[in-house]
């Protein structure tokens, strides 16, 4: 389909040339054109445009839209989720209501053992169905690229049965997806007294099969208080790299872990969630090209102390924000609200909550060369909003659906009303 996109009130993060990441104080640099078009082919832009500079014949395309007073934006990268779970964990949300910690519900084999437990027992069918529904939610609010992790199988077969089924997915969408094996999740319950015996089961076993069979593209370690230690990170992660399967990994969620140094010696794509960053974790990341990834979501969720993301940013570093969808920790995929609680709580400018939420959250699931702004040659990934004053308008206007339009892979997913 060719579709044409005209009187565009202004074209949100439009660039001309391939931009890997957006650090410091380029954060807060918006690149921005004011009454534009945008026209698209199969899958891909093909021009970009001011409309006084005219634009391609209209005959020429199957759809015209006229966005008169709306914005586009590329969709969303969303470099972290688990949207591949059984069930629901509403009891534990009450627990917390009550008092209990995550951490609390967690050694009492709550937790992510308590959606592992629901996972084992669940169909790879009914796990496909439940995970594609997700999907489809966060398409209609404007998210094109997905990163989807396993971990709640914890057992060789829950394991394969939770990346088999991202890879269904990946065939079975637009969106463009990534898939991570996070088999290192949560010790389970049956090795809590031999916690080398499930280590050795991830490095002998699992990942051995899951290499073999291309069953991901990216290996994700719990480098936490509680779950993993730096040491076993970094023997998992060394294990990972021979099957070419790259670090993206959980740190810094509940302490100091030392997660950040092991990721960023093991040069993992990205380090996520980082509630606990000092300077030392800062020190690590600069001298890396690992994307420091925030999930303020997940902060807000669990009730916990927000990461120091104005003082990373101030140090030079690059920040993506991504949902962290779970059942567990940040039971929702809408970016929109990760975008509010990054200006609001982490004190980012809109432009850069919405450059690492696009540009740098590509960089963090190596879709730098194609996803992540409206540039020639790019996946077709584009929303439209409805008429709104201002980009900023966007983080403001929390708990608002402001999108009219969701085009992705070149396909209209969302229409207006
Ligand atoms: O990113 N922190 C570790 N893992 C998930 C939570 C998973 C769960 O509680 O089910 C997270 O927050
Ligand atoms: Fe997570």
């Amino acid at each position: 389909m060719k579709i044409l996109i005209k009187n565009i009130k202004t074209i949100v993060q439009a660039r001309t040339a391939n931009k890997d990441k957006v650090s410091g104080k380029e954060m807060a640099n918006l690149p921005c054109i004011n009454d534009g078009w945008i026209s698209i082919e199969g899958h891909t832009i093909t021009g970009v445009g001011e409309m006084k500079e005219g634009l391609p014949t209209e005959l020429q395309f199957d759809h015209l839209i006229s966005a008169d007073g709306q914005f586009a934006f590329p969709c969303w990268c969303d470099s972290h989720t688990h949207i591949v779970y059984a069930g629901s964990r509403e009891g534990e949300f009450v627990d917390r209501i009550k008092g209990l910690t995550y951490e609390e519900i967690a050694k009492r084999g709550g937790g992510i053992l308590n959606s592992a437990e629901k996972l084992n027992n669940t169909s790879e069918d009914e796990l496909f169905e439940s995970a594609r529904a997700r999907l489809h939610e966060m398409a209609m609010n404007g998210t094109g690229a997905v990163e989807i992790k396993s971990g709640y199988g914890l057992s060789f077969d829950g394991e394969i049965k939770m990346l088999r089924v991202i890879q269904r997915l990946k065939h079975h969408t637009d969106l463009t997806i990534k898939a991570t094996f996070l088999g290192a999740h949560s010790v389970p319950l049956k090795y809590k007294l031999n916690r080398q015996e499930y280590v050795d089961l991830l490095i002998n076993e699992m990942l051995p099969f899951i290499g073999y069979e291309k069953l991901a593209d990216y290996c994700d370690v719990f480098c936490d208080r509680g779950f993993f230690t730096p040491d076993e990170t970094d023997a998992i992660l060394i294990a990972a790299a021979k099957y070419g399967l790259i670090p993206k990994i959980h740190a810094n969620e509940l302490d100091y872990s030392g997660g950040i140094q092991v990721g960023v010696k093991n040069k993992a794509l990205s380090v996520d969630h980082l509630e606990y960053t000092g300077d030392e974790e800062i020190n690590s990341l600069l001298n890396s090209a690992t994307m420091p990834t925030l999930l303020p979501s997940t902060a807000f969720f669990l009730g916990l102390k927000y990461p120091p993301a104005r003082k990373m940013i101030d140090a030079g570093l690059p920040i993506a924000l991504a949902s962290d969808y779970n059942p567990g920790s940040s039971p929702s995929g809408k970016m929109a609200f990760v975008l509010s609680l990054a200006c609001v709580k982490l004190k980012m400018l809109p432009e850069e909550a919405i450059n690492a939420a696009t540009i740098n959250s590509a960089y963090a699931m190596g879709l730098n060369n194609s996803h992540g702004a409206i540039k020639v040659g790019n996946r077709a990934n584009v929303f439209l909003t409805r008429p709104i004053p201002h980009y900023n308008y966007l983080p403001y206007s929390f708990g608002s659906d402001l999108i009219s339009t969701v085009i992705i892979g070149g396909k209209m997913y969302r229409q207006p009303d």
